[in-house]
């Protein structure tokens, strides 16, 4: 079931300047996401679309143009407003993992709770049931270099949950996988997904957006059109076709629903 939108960009611009070079990064972007929709981007490097993930992510705003996220126009929000969006609703999955290399996993993933203020023994036990949630149960005391890729990436996935936000941003998670540990992570979104958590994947790999509910594509900074209805539906949010014609979960394939213990 798709609800109300989480994220409206309207015509969003974004340059970068370096010296005399201006970098025209996002030209003009338009897209509806509805809370419970799993989106994946793609597009060629270069296209824009860290740019995108950084802006949905209000790790940077847009040059021109507006982005409301569950109804709040970002550019009225607070540098602190800004902060506690990040922190709570919204998890963050990276390509490098970004786990901090001296601390085991469940110090990694209580690091969420440790910024918004969560008492000691409650960061402890919710880092475990996250850590528990993606298959790692026997690896919390485990560091980033005693983990194999795919369950560093685990990890990662467990530190975006921890807040339990609505939202899940993952920008090329799988870029750095094996087949085997890309399927797991696939397998973890899917469930996400059907818990009612709203995902946007951004990848190369046709594999990855296969499996989300629906795809757009971006070129230049621009959002492209290339199989037709669905990516126009999302760029003409007028339309409100693109609930309507995003296939409904119960239509992609099945995947597994939980992944098994770690290997
Ligand atoms: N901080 C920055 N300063 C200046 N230019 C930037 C900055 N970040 C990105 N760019 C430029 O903006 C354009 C889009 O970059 P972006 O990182 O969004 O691409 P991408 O689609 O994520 O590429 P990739 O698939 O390689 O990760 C590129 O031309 C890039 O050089
Ligand atoms: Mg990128």
């Amino acid at each position: 079931m798709l609800g109300e939108p989480i994220i409206e960009l309207d015509d969003v611009r974004k340059s970068y300047v370096i010296g005399d070079i201006e970098v025209q990064a996002l030209r003009g972007l338009s897209l509806t996401v509805r809370e419970g929709d799993y989106l994946a981007v793609m597009g060629p490097s270069g296209s824009g679309k860290s740019t995108l993930m950084h802006i949905l992510g209000c790790l940077d705003i847009p040059t021109s143009g507006s982005y409301r996220l569950a109804g709040d126009d970002v550019s009225t929000l607070t540098e602190a407003q800004l902060a506690e969006i990040r922190n709570r609703r919204i998890g963050f999955v990276f390509q490098q993992f970004n786990l901090l290399p001296s601390l085991t996993a469940w110090r990694n993933v209580e690091l969420p709770l440790v910024y918004a203020g969560v008492g000691r023994e409650e960061r402890k036990r919710r880092a475990i049931e996250a850590l528990e949630s993606v298959g790692l149960g026997s690896r919390i005391d485990h560091r980033p270099n005693e983990l194999s890729g795919g369950q560093q990436q685990r990890v990662s996935v467990a530190r975006a949950l921890v807040t339990k936000p609505s939202l899940i941003l993952a920008d090329e998670p799988t870029g750095n996988l094996d087949s085997v540990s890309t399927e797991d992570i696939l397998a973890l979104f899917d469930e996400l997904h059907q818990q009612g958590r709203t995902v946007v994947v951004i990848t190369h790999e046709h594999e990855v957006a296969d499996r989300a509910a629906y795809a757009v594509s971006i070129r230049d900074g621009e959002l492209q059109d290339p199989d037709g209805v669905l990516a126009a539906a999302a760029i003409v949010p007028e339309a409100g076709a693109h609930a309507a014609s995003a296939p409904s979960p119960t239509d992609l394939p099945d995947h597994p629903t939980s992944i098994g213990d770690e290997r």
